[in-house]
């Protein structure tokens, strides 16, 4: 064996052999270690008008008082629930902005900023960054903490600061505190909650309101989900249908190039 391959040899070993504590190494507590909540499945359907519309008047009555949704337009909005402009008008649109304007919060910034301290996020860019099991998961997740300014923290999203908007309708919650982490240290931390009073709807009714109300955010943020389902299998087919032609004409080119007894598509 000649020499610099021998070196190459041990500077190889060297390197897995340092390697091995790393690998048995206990994992280094990052300083944002955090225990993750399982999150709450839900069956989404946006062929459901009839919740995509229920979704609707809860967004619009309520989450539109402090978020906007400026991805989306009234009009669109009552075309994609197949009802008039002038119905949209009259029952979802408390804003009194013209059927062509976008969702815009009613609550002026400053005021905003007085009430919770920030400018609430665009509820179309957080349906598309969040998924719809996180947000099912986060409005059902709320509960008391005496030491927030709202009076309510979230097992999904630590500290947060939206109120509570649904407690009249499922009820004030307590937290289940478990050890976990929190930022990197180890803490009491709410893993779930459990219910403290009867809100104004039973927990089933609850559970289908808040699916609805997800129903309708991923609508606006994802509104031609629909037709790329449809058109799926569709694209799928022409690519089938492209690989077969583009086969045929290998084919043919290349029959002029290989000979006959070398054609591995039919071998004679
Ligand atoms: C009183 C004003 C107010 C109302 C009403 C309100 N929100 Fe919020 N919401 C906030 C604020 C403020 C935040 C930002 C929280 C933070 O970053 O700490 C927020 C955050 C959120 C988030 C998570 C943000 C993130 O960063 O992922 C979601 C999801 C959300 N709201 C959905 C809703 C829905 C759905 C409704 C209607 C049922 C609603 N909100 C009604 C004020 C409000």
């Amino acid at each position: 064996m000649n020499r610099p391959r021998r070196t190459v040899q041990a500077i190889t070993a060297a390197l897995f052999v340092s390697l091995v504590p790393v690998a048995f190494a206990p994992p280094v507590l990052a300083s944002t270690q955090t225990t993750v909540v399982p999150l709450q499945h839900m069956k989404l359907d946006l062929t459901d008008r009839e919740a995509l519309r229920t979704g609707a008047l809860y967004v619009l009555h309520r989450c539109s008082a402090c978020h906007s949704i400026q991805g989306t337009r009234f009009s669109s909005i009552a075309r994609q629930l197949q009802i008039s402009n002038s119905q949209i008008q009259r029952y979802f649109n408390q804003s009194g902005r013209s059927v062509h304007d976008t969702v815009v919060s009613t609550m002026p910034a400053d005021v905003m900023k007085k009430f919770v301290n920030m400018t609430p996020p665009d509820l179309t860019v957080l349906a598309k960054r969040r998924s719809p099991d996180w947000i099912y998961t986060y409005l059902k997740s709320f509960y008391i903490d005496p030491h927030r300014p709202t009076g309510v923290n979230n097992v999904v999203f630590h500290n947060v600061a939206m109120p509570d908007v649904l407690a009249n309708l499922q009820g004030l919650q307590v937290p289940i505190m478990k050890s976990g982490w929190l930022y990197g240290q180890r803490k009491p931390v709410a893993m779930g909650v459990k219910q403290l009073t009867q809100g104004t709807l039973t927990p089933a009714q609850f559970d289908s309101t808040t699916q609805d109300i997800v129903d309708f955010l991923t609508l606006v943020a994802h509104p031609h989900a629909k037709e790329r389902a449809m058109l799926g299998p569709w694209i799928l087919g022409l690519f089938a249908l492209m690989s077969v032609l583009s086969f045929l004409l290998y084919k043919l080119y290349w029959r002029r190039v290989i000979m006959p007894t070398r054609r591995w598509w039919h071998k004679q």
